[in-house]
């Protein structure tokens, strides 16, 4: 066949152009129909990629908000996308509309970390029976874990304690807390799946953190898996699927090594020691069940959530509770006050006391509060057309919840862009729970892990506020309170001097 001629080339481009701006408008159809909620108009192919700052989703997000209000639309790629914010369309959009807003977009990368039918683990699966047998499996162990034997609540506090030396180390030297923080919040799960406590220095250990640390960077690498799935045909080039995902890939060789480690010296007959234990009972009942969620790669992926989810989150958090305490000293001596008279000095704090250090529960929920960790939540998808505030959001259709702009509601905050303690106190000291305090999200696929994030964050923040006074280091300039915009929002790097009491 000859080359193509100048002018049949041309009718070639001439036409594929056509065609390609046709395929265009079909997938944005959508967006003529009554009710589809406004937004920026999408560039032919692209869509509204390039109108949004993926580095920081949030704040895009903060100034079309202001232009077209709680409820709007956006189109990446040829992926439809609506945003919902504030604490009226969020509540209606996942919790009264909870049936038909609690799906996850199909995600074409979770191919390469082992999705299959039966194998989707529970934050990517779709809402749906495989996604309920494991949240439930999941919720249940994190309720039950250690009866009889350690509970749950023990390991943190003996924890707590790891974590108090690891700081006393220092010997009242600046240095920075994340590392032993997240040293700290790691153990935390791999006793719940592994039932195994890591020494800080611990080879393996450092291997498993870096992996884990790597992989939100592979989330937060936005822009990229938005590009990737909504375009899946990039994945089909080889060089580009082997570059995706790098350090989820490491976690799941190295949870390999740990799985086979741990399951030497698994004994069916044996009260389960932790999470893997308690799976592969579930494995050996479901033999010949063709419709069970329980098998190996399964278990692969519902460890590797559990860390990826309950790691960073909550050592985050830490690590902005504790940069907080040292850019506002006041509030800090009043929390060691109610400790000193609540705990005092001569015993571990324990959950129970929770209820009697109003002030300290009102800091804690401050802080995540303002430090806002992740803004734009998980995404969710549509799995039948409905309607949040009055617009119609077509089935199919991704939804950004926007944590943020619950979190930092102009009309439902005091003084929702600064740290104020008193938003969570009544005019007695007491107390006060608020329905606009949504960190976890809300609905059926609010955060799994919360009651142990809340633990933890009272026993660690407790316990180093027991033994410890935090202080900017002495010549250091004031460390910023604005995050680093990402996925995850880390506070700006900072160092503390934590001085015993
Ligand atoms: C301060 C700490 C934490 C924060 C702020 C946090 C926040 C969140 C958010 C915003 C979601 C998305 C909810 C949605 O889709 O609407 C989520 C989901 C999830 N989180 Fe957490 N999380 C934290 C700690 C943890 C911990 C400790 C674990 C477990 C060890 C965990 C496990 C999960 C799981 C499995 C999901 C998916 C739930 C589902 O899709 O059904 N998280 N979390």
């Amino acid at each position: 066949m000859g080359l193509l001629t100048g002018d049949a080339l041309y009718s070639v481009a001439v036409a594929l152009a056509i065609f390609l701006l046709l395929v265009d408008l079909m997938h944005r159809r959508q967006r003529w129909a009554a009710r589809y909620p406004p937004g920026p108009v999408p560039v032919p192919g692209l869509g509204n990629l390039l109108q949004v700052d993926f580095k920081n989703m949030a704040y895009s997000c903060y100034k079309l908000r202001h232009q077209f209000g709680d409820v709007f639309s956006l189109q990446f790629a040829w992926t439809p996308v609506v945003v919902v914010n504030g604490l009226a369309a969020m509540r209606e959009a996942l919790v009264n509309d909870k049936e038909d807003t609690s799906d996850r977009p199909p995600l074409a990368t979770n191919e390469l970390i082992g999705f299959g039918p039966k194998a989707q683990g529970v934050i990517r699966a779709p809402y749906g029976p495989v996604w309920r047998e494991q949240r439930r499996f999941c919720v249940s162990t994190l309720r039950n874990f250690g009866l009889g034997k350690k509970s749950l609540e023990q390991w943190v506090t003996e924890e707590a304690a790891c974590l108090c030396d690891g700081f006393a180390s220092h010997a009242g030297r600046p240095f920075r807390p994340y590392g032993l923080l997240s040293k700290a919040v790691c153990n935390v799960i791999a006793c719940l799946v592994y039932a195994r406590h890591f020494e800080y220095d611990d080879p393996s250990f450092i291997r498993l953190l870096s992996c884990l640390e790597a992989g939100m960077m592979d989330d937060s690498v936005f822009l990229v898996q938005v590009q990737l799935n909504s375009i899946p045909l990039l994945l089909r080039i080889p060089w580009v699927a082997a570059k995706v995902l790098p350090a989820q890939r490491s976690f799941m060789a190295l949870n390999n090594e740990l799985l086979a480690e741990h399951n030497s010296g698994w004994d069916p007959d044996q009260p389960p020691r932790d999470l893997i234990d308690a799976f592969l009972m579930e494995v050996l009942k479901a033999k010949g069940n063709s419709e069970s969620t329980f098998n190996e790669e399964n278990l692969r992926l519902v460890i590797l959530e559990l860390f990826a989810a309950g790691m960073v989150t909550t050592s985050v958090t830490m690590s902005w509770a504790l940069l907080l305490m040292i850019l506002h000293s006041d509030v800090q001596c009043r929390v060691q006050q109610e400790i000193d008279e609540v705990i005092g000095q001569g015993r571990r704090p324990e959950m129970a006391d929770q209820a009697r250090m109003p002030f300290t529960n009102a800091v804690i929920h401050e802080v995540q509060r303002f430090a806002d960790i992740v803004p734009m939540g998980v995404p969710h998808m549509t799995s039948r057309d409905t309607e949040v505030q009055g617009f119609l959001i077509p089935k199919g259709t991704t939804l950004l919840t926007n944590l943020s702009s619950v979190l930092k509601d102009e009309t439902v905050w005091e003084k929702p862009f600064h740290f104020h303690p008193g938003h969570f106190l009544d005019t007695e000291g007491r107390f006060v729970k608020r329905e606009a305090f949504m960190p976890f999200s809300a609905g059926p696929r609010i955060c799994l892990g919360e009651p142990l994030a809340r633990m933890e964050l009272f026993l660690f923040f407790t316990c180093l506020l027991q033994r410890f006074s935090f202080s900017v280091p002495e010549g250091q300039p004031r460390p910023s309170e604005r995050g680093v915009p990402a996925f995850i929002v880390f506070p700006s790097p900072y160092q503390l001097c934590a001085v015993p009491r």
